[in-house]
């Protein structure tokens, strides 16, 4: 079978009924990817992000609501200088030349992580973009840049005791539920659904509060490999799993 129509009978097979509200996703093997053909790195973290694009506008026509990908975590600048240059110079690229695509498909872009450890330029663009996608409604773009899920929990600790210490909320008042409000996920749903590519199966420290109960599919395709075909089998594998949430 030819892809498009492969990639057809996939979107047929879906259940419009049981579409993930929050695809949470981790983009690995960028790296494997640019190696195999010979190529430097960024090469893949170039092509990277032309999946970065299809996949976001597939997720919006699905009818999912929120997309959470992993962009640059608070271990990623330990990777060499060039490299941790490349890749930001990448997203402000993202950030300039897509905006008007982002507008006009409805998307509303968040950050999740620190961005004043980033450069003065990107951290602008960055504001810049939420503040002109704000009102956006079809899908929340949640791009984690600077994110650890640990130092996220400890941030949110951090502003309970000043919530605390100023009484703006009383100790007794603190639970699963209301400490979510502390997380740079803020009234959001928790994730129903956690890819990660390149055939790697660990959390690396990312959504690590709000995954507790989220289906995770591996897909052993690499990043810059993950095009539309292979996000559907990976909703599709999701919806073949029965969700407990702890119960029978
Ligand atoms: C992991 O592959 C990928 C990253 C650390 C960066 C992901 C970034 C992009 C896809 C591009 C920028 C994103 C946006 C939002 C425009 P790896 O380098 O760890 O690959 P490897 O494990 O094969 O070495």
């Amino acid at each position: 079978m030819i892809k498009g129509n492969k990639e057809k009978t996939l979107k047929k097979n879906i259940d419009l009924s049981k579409i993930p509200k929050h695809v949470a996703i981790i983009m690995d093997g960028n790296g494997r990817w640019a190696k195999k053909r010979f190529l430097p790195r960024t090469a893949g973290h170039r092509e990277g992000v032309n999946r970065v694009k299809e996949i976001v506008e597939v997720s919006g026509d699905m009818g999912i609501k929120y997309l959470t990908i992993y962009a640059f975590s608070t271990e990623n600048w330990n990777r060499p200088k060039d490299e941790v240059n490349y890749l930001m110079g990448l997203l402000i690229e993202f950030i300039k030349k897509e905006l008007k695509t982002i507008i006009k498909n409805d998307v509303k872009i968040n950050v999740l992580g620190d961005i004043n450890r980033l450069s003065p330029i990107l951290k602008k663009e960055i504001e810049n973009t939420i503040e002109l996608t704000k009102q956006n409604k079809k899908l929340v773009l949640n791009i984690a840049l600077n994110y650890g899920g640990r130092d996220e929990i400890i941030r949110g600790i951090k502003m309970v005791f000043e919530d605390i210490n100023n009484d703006r909320i009383d100790i007794e008042d603190i639970n699963e539920e209301s400490f979510k409000k502390y997380l740079y996920t803020k009234d959001q749903p928790d994730p129903d659904l956690l890819i990660r590519t390149s055939g790697e199966m660990r959390l690396s420290n990312f959504l690590i509060y709000q995954n507790a109960y989220t289906e995770f599919v591996f897909s052993d395709v690499y990043w810059p490999d993950f095009n539309t075909m292979e996000y559907y089998k990976c909703i599709k594998e999701y919806q073949n799993r029965n969700r407990r949430f702890g119960g029978l």
